[in-house]
């Protein structure tokens, strides 16, 4: 492909009552690139040249929700467990729609070495996709995320730590630690930073003042190089009476207050049906 076919093609996308801009290119068919508008549906993220031939499929599509187990449901949210090898089609148009809003990764064509984490929230007219991520179903390097995305209309409301968080979730039942496939995208590293922080401070208060980075790595599922960097970037190291401890600073405490009093959603770890597929 050269160059001048890989910058942004698409204008804007219509997905249910939003319409958003593209932030980068992504590989839609030839004939849909350059529309002033593409519309997609927004259950099955098929898309269509005119509002008319989407009105023409909506009134044919009977996806309420994603297509997959509902893994997880607390209040109205909702988190769907798709393979990407059963539902080739669905994966692929929802990966065709995230990659509008990634830059640095490489679309991966073929679904089906991943599972996809769908989360949607519910109305009378069904679960609507919020954000999801995609997982590696063998991973060795133990990567627990591999794209992650909150919808534009849907960004800086706290989701994206809801699906970080999700993530996690699973690492913890996996009985391992998990850590997103490099490299993040600077919005993504805005999103894990902030989480990481406010994990590790608060499995610091649970624990008193004495709590090494392996004791946090197991009770967060977060790597112990993520746990470190995050530390080291936090200034949390204190060099005491010959050791490396982790202190609390008040700064650090004062932003972890903040982001507490901020974070509307949390997951509850009691809402969640799922073993480990095998
Ligand atoms: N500018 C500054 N900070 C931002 C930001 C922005 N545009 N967007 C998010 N943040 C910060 C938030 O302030 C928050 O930190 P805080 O709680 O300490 O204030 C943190 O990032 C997470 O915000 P949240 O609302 O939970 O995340 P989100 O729903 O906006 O989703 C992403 C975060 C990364 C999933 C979303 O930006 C996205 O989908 N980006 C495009 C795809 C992408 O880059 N994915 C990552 C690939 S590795
Ligand atoms: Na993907």
């Amino acid at each position: 492909v050269s160059e001048i076919a890989r910058v942004k093609n698409l204008n804007r996308l219509q997905i249910g009552r939003h319409e958003v801009d593209a932030w980068y290119f992504s590989p839609y068919p030839q004939e849909y690139a350059h529309l002033p508008v593409l519309y997609i549906c927004e259950f099955c993220f098929s898309y269509f040249p005119s509002q008319f031939m989407l009105g023409r499929h909506r009134r044919r599509c009977t996806l309420l929700c994603p297509p997959g187990n509902e893994i997880y449901r607390q209040d109205d949210i909702s988190f769907f467990e798709i393979d990407g090898r059963k539902q080739l089609t669905y994966c692929r148009n929802l990966s065709l729609l995230s990659k509008c809003f990634l830059d640095h990764k490489t679309l991966y064509y073929d679904v089906t070495p991943f599972m996809y984490y769908v989360m949607t929230q519910r109305d009378s007219h069904g679960a609507h996709l919020v954000g999801y991520f995609s997982k590696e179903k063998e991973c060795a390097e133990n990567y627990n995320v591999a794209c992650i995305l909150t919808l534009p209309q849907h960004q800086r409301h706290g989701y994206g730590k809801l699906l970080i968080e999700f993530s996690y979730l699973l690492s913890q039942r996996e009985g391992k630690l998990g850590s997103p496939e490099k490299p993040l995208s600077d919005l993504g590293l805005l999103g894990y930073r902030s989480y990481w922080a406010e994990k590790i401070v608060e499995a610091v208060l649970n624990a008193g003042e004495e709590i090494s980075v392996d004791e946090i790595a197991q009770a967060t599922s977060i790597t112990h190089a993520d746990v470190m960097n995050t530390c080291t970037t936090l200034q949390l190291f204190r060099y005491y009476k010959g050791q490396h401890v982790i202190v609390l600073s008040e700064s650090v405490l004062e932003r972890y207050d903040k982001a507490k009093s901020k974070r509307r959603r949390r997951i509850d770890k009691s809402c969640l049906q799922w073993k480990p597929p095998t």
